[in-house]
């Protein structure tokens, strides 16, 4: 078992510590599923007050349910469809304070308010998004997302 033991007095700092120690993890490892399981287990261990981290993979142009951390989850996403399916759709990051008033969100654990999702992108192309939700609405902000950003960028090489 790895124990990384992430506390940094600030996000910034944290996010530091989380992208080095994702580097450690996937150094050498070409399976992209061990990466993913590592990864969401990484973040769930780290970041506070979420109730659903892990990733959804672009298999053919769906998205379909990756190595997660949390509640059951659904387990196919239409490109377009909720806030994973906008952000594949779009190649953009989806930061929702409240996905109750998201158009279209897909409810997968009554308990999510909020939700932050990251596409990983190479070549151009959509390879996974990684989807974190928080029961507190307006969980992420800013930082968590560039922090998160930066884990997709480490990702995108090891998928
Ligand atoms: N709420 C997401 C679906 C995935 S679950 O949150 C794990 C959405 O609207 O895309």
């Amino acid at each position: 078992m790895y124990d990384f033991k992430i506390a940094a007095a600030d996000k910034a700092a944290m996010y530091r510590d989380l992208a080095s120690a994702l580097e450690g993890l996937v150094a050498g490892e070409p399976d992209a599923i061990a990466n993913m399981a590592n990864a969401a287990g990484l973040i769930w261990e780290t970041l506070p007050d979420l109730n659903w981290a892990g990733f959804y993979r672009n298999v053919g142009g769906e998205l379909v349910l990756g190595p997660f951390q949390g509640r059951p989850a659904c387990i196919r996403i239409p490109f377009g469809t909720g806030v994973c399916g906008a952000a594949a759709a779009t190649l953009k990051v989806q930061r929702v304070d409240d996905v109750h008033a998201f158009d279209g969100h897909i409810t997968c654990d009554a308990a999510s308010v909020s939700e932050l999702v990251v596409p990983i992108v190479r070549d151009g192309k959509l390879i996974a998004v990684l989807d974190l939700d928080s029961p507190t609405a307006a969980r992420f902000d800013a930082d968590d997302e560039a922090g998160c950003v930066a884990f997709g960028t480490i990702l995108a090489r090891v998928l």
